[in-house]
């Protein structure tokens, strides 16, 4: 697939220049910066991110730091070379390659689907477009998810470890799996690559990365699952078809509102017994990381990473009819929790719910 593509000299060079840069951020300029706060936060350390905002924004770091992580994401997309400007050039092949044909029981776009609001008010991750308007968007994500936490070499490995927390954790025989927000399958790919046995949905807003997905699904000869355009709130599928309801980075993407809705909606799918496991990111007591991560959701046109991290997650669970509610740090890689670990990396958080058997 995607044979038509030529290698490009300068942009896998300006592509590589970007991914270095990011990496420099990431392992050097992080903790510099942390050192910097520190020493002028001295004994009497603030106890907010708003407050660490307050005392570092003088700061020639705080601000690199800053001007850095806007301006890498913009060139990763929008810059010279970008990866949208670049793949736009290959429109056709690209289009070409996404509308082949797949059997049908892999793919079912709603030609009449109604995006939600927040959805299109927003370059999501300073993707321009989105990853939805453009047909050859989930093309240029696929590219883009390469790096956007760089130290996860292989990317994958995090994928498989939601995977395997998730099928752990489970207490009843996994039938079916629903894979909420599975942009361009990576997500859902553990699940039916591994488990051929398990009947497997991946739901997705995004038609263009729902092609994607399907067309990866093809490559590999799946038989076990289906990708169907639908919002995670109102899925369509059937009440207590599921054993196992999962998302990976999707509620940070969503208002509060919707959110609630995606946990209420992941007690109606789930059999008695059954597991609800969303990865996100979450900052508890820890003013710095707030600082960081609330900067990134401003830097990053992620908005609402904030409003995610107020949210008391537990009772919102409570509310939608779980009793038993976990929130759980999650290791992307090797060592990511290690006190000695002092590059930046996301708050990675598993939050995990059962519904009553
Ligand atoms: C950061 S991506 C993660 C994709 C995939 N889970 C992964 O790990 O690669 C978030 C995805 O959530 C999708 N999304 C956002 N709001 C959604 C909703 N209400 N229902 C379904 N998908 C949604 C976006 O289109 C996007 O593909």
């Amino acid at each position: 697939m995607f044979d038509d593509i030529p290698q490009n000299r300068p942009f896998d060079a300006y592509q590589s220049f970007v991914l270095d840069c990011k990496l420099y951020w990431t392992r050097t300029i992080f903790p510099e910066l942390r050192k910097r706060y520190a020493v002028a936060a001295g004994e009497d350390a603030p106890k907010t991110g708003a407050e660490v905002a307050q005392l570092m924004k003088d700061d020639t770091t705080a601000q690199f730091f800053g001007w850095y992580e806007r301006h890498l994401q913009r060139m990763k997309y929008s810059g010279q070379h970008g990866l949208a400007v670049h793949y736009s050039q290959y429109r056709e092949e690209i289009a070409r390659a996404l509308n082949a044909d797949v059997p049908p029981r892999l793919l079912d776009i709603d030609p009449n689907f109604e995006q939600p609001v927040y959805y299109t008010n927003i370059d999501i991750h300073q993707h321009p477009g989105g990853v939805w308007s453009d047909e050859i968007a989930g093309y240029v994500y696929e590219r883009g998810a390469q790096s956007t936490a760089p130290m996860l070499k292989k990317h994958a490995t995090l994928w498989d470890r939601v995977k395997k927390q998730a099928m752990d954790r489970a207490q009843t025989e996994v039938k079916r799996v629903v894979d909420m927000g599975c942009g361009f399958g990576a997500s859902t790919y553990p699940f039916y690559a591994d488990h051929p046995d398990i009947d497997v949905i991946g739901l997705e807003l995004s038609a263009p990365c729902l092609r994607l997905a399907a067309q990866r699904a093809a490559e590999a000869q799946a038989q076990n699952v289906l990708f169907k355009q639908a919002d995670a709130m109102d899925t369509g599928l059937e009440e207590g078809s599921a054993d196992i309801v999962t998302s990976t980075m999707v509620l940070h993407e969503m208002p509060p509102s919707h959110i609630k809705g995606v946990f209420k909606e992941s007690h109606r799918l789930l059999a008695p017994g059954g597991l609800s496991i969303h990865l996100d990111f979450l900052v508890r007591d820890d003013a710095f990381k707030e600082y960081i991560h609330y900067g990134h959701s401003a830097r990053n046109n992620e908005p609402f990473m904030v409003p995610l991290n107020q949210m008391d997650v537990i009772q919102a669970h409570k509310d939608a009819g779980f009793d038993e509610v976990e929130i759980v740090p999650f290791e992307e890689m090797d060592g990511a929790l290690d006190p000695s670990m002092t590059a930046w990396r996301f708050p990675w958080t598993l939050i995990i719910a059962r519904k009553a058997a």
